[in-house]
């Protein structure tokens, strides 16, 4: 048994979305998440720029006595947990795109994946698409833009509404059935999504497969906390908490929200 807090990191708001699955699975873990909005987005950085972002953040996490660090951002994982693994000893679980899961699952053979530049220009990208989806073609499209008007509070906009329509209709030309989610903000675009595209295109998010990785491995171990308590949700961000505020209004569980430089 473990009473130590899971730490979670995202270049922003996006992250909440794989917290929700986290919540969702684990309510008895204490969880410390960090935004940092005041770097958003990560999807145009350099590798570099990503690796020193992420080791600031994990830096900060663990002083806090995290036991398990979740990179809540496809950027982030797909250019710096190796990094990160070789670097920490403590266990830490990453996002990338649902590739395998939306070639297993599509009939035409052809899988949109929107993600950020960073990702889709990743050696980690790339070997996963070369392992599971070879014989599949994917319709890669960077979401410029998508990050920040997420960042902003624009989500049902008529502004967001264009940028995605741009965005989905090559990738619908295409013939995909499958449309990969590979940014940790998309899930709250599910609505609109949903709304834009034809009904046999399905979503693919891992949200909750993340979830799910991260209960084995605090189980494997032997880190879970006790059964039955009600976790702790602390929520930080280096720029405008009322971002994060209206991202969470929703929840029903106690939290606390605060500003921190990191
Ligand atoms: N949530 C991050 C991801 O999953 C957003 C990246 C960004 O800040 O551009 O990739």
């Amino acid at each position: 048994m473990n009473h130590r807090p899971i730490g979670i990191f995202d270049s922003g708001v996006g992250g909440t979305s794989i917290w929700r699955e986290l919540q969702k699975l684990l309510p008895s873990e204490d969880t410390i998440y960090l935004a940092d909005s005041k770097n958003a987005p990560y999807g145009k950085k350099s590798r570099s720029e990503i690796m020193a972002l992420s080791q600031k953040n994990v830096d900060w996490l663990l002083e806090q006595d995290c036991k398990m660090i979740i990179v809540a951002c496809n950027t982030a994982t797909t250019n710096a947990i190796d990094f990160l693994r070789r670097n920490y000893d403590v266990p830490f679980i990453g996002i990338e795109p649902a590739i395998k899961p939306a070639a297993l699952h599509s009939t035409t053979g052809k899988v949109g994946v929107l993600a950020t530049s960073g990702t889709l220009g990743s050696q980690l990208f790339l070997t996963t698409s070369k392992t599971h989806a070879d014989d599949i073609q994917i319709l890669e499209q960077v979401g410029e833009g998508l990050v920040t008007l997420i960042e902003e509070g624009k989500v049902d906009t008529p502004e967001m509404r264009s940028v995605l329509q741009k965005y989905l209709e090559p990738m619908l030309k295409g013939g995909i059935d499958q449309l990969v989610l590979g940014c940790t903000h998309y899930p709250y675009l599910i609505p609109l999504l949903t709304e834009m595209l034809p009904a046999e295109v399905k979503i693919v998010d891992c949200g909750e497969a993340v979830a799910r990785q991260a209960f084995k491995v605090l189980n494997e171990k032997g880190l879970l906390n006790e059964r039955g308590r009600q976790g702790k949700y602390s929520f930080y961000s280096n720029a405008d908490t009322s971002v994060l505020q209206k991202f969470l209004s929703d929840i029903k569980v106690a939290y606390q929200i605060d500003h921190k430089d990191f």
